[in-house]
């Protein structure tokens, strides 16, 4: 696929200047590794999706989003298009009445989330993604509860992607700004050593300038080889550093193509980009 942004690329897989790249460390290798996507197919697919929140009405009709290997997926769209629901329904938080879920070409439409966080997903929700009560190195402990092994190396690389966290290490999150939170809630995804990590706005409610160091912390997520499956508000910027978008509208997709075919698409940029 494409590089929209000029020679990203994911050659350089470090994510910081002394550590090893977040994902690729864990000394035990992962069980979920034996299974390959069917020949061209992303890593992650949810495919077809239809449901919605218990006995209610569908939210999703027949909706499809996916990422690729250390590629940046991003989701756009109008408020209540059902954004955060795809999300959910790939992360395994509401049933999928049709369609399916595929990591690496295993059905996972069945796992719980806790399920498919062992199989190397990750996912920070629009909203409580912190918990405000518990100092910054707490979250990113609690963030590793599933693992056995030294989390050290990881908070590590945590600090080193967030300087900021290692100086605000023993303060409550909730004391932490809005952008410090989103960081420490995506630092708190990294600590499970994710290969495919989903965010649901993390620039929700931050400053252009924060929106941007926090765009840039992604994609240097995503050099390390993580697939990254987001959802933004912003969708210019967001497309600007998209392999891929989805336009969903009503539960459906509207557009999809690479970041910057969107847009350049007069339709997307009528509707979707204020002009
Ligand atoms: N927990 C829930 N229970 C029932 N319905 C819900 C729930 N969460 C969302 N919905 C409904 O699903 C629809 C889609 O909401 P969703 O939150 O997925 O939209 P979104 O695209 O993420 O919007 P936003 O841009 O405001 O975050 C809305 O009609 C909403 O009312
Ligand atoms: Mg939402």
């Amino acid at each position: 696929m494409s590089d929209p942004h000029g020679g990203r690329g994911n050659s350089d897989r470090s994510i910081t200047k002394s550590g090893g790249p977040v994902g690729t460390t864990a000394p035990v290798p992962r069980p979920h590794e034996a299974t390959t996507p069917r020949p061209g197919e992303p890593v992650l697919i949810g495919d077809a999706m239809t449901g919605g929140y218990g006995r209610g009405a569908d939210i999703l009709h027949g909706c499809t989003i996916a990422v690729d290997r250390g590629e940046i997926a991003v989701i756009v769209g109008p408020n209540g298009a059902g954004k955060s629901t795809a999300m959910k329904a790939v992360f395994g938080m509401l049933d999928v009445r049709e369609g399916a879920v595929r990591l690496k070409g295993e059905d996972i439409t069945a796992l719980r989330p806790q399920e498919r966080v062992a199989k190397g997903m990750a996912f920070v929700p629009q909203t409580a993604n912190v918990f405000t009560s518990l100092t910054v190195e707490e979250n990113l402990e609690m963030g590793a509860f599933l693992r056995r092994d030294d989390i050290r190396g990881t908070m590590d690389q945590v600090f080193d992607l967030f300087p900021i966290l290692r100086d605000k290490r023993r303060q409550p999150a909730g004391e932490l700004s809005g952008g410090q939170r989103q960081q420490v809630a995506v630092g708190r995804a990294l600590m499970t050593q994710p290969e495919i990590l989903m965010l649901d706005e993390p620039t929700a409610g931050v400053s252009p300038i924060v929106m941007d160091e926090l765009f840039d912390r992604i994609i240097e997520v995503a050099r390390t080889g993580i697939s990254i499956l987001m959802v933004e508000q912003n969708a210019r910027q967001a497309l600007d550093i998209a392999d891929t978008g989805f336009v969903m509208v009503q539960g459906a997709n509207a557009f999809t193509g690479t970041g910057k075919d969107l847009l350049a698409d007069p339709d997307v940029r009528k509707s979707f980009l204020g002009g």
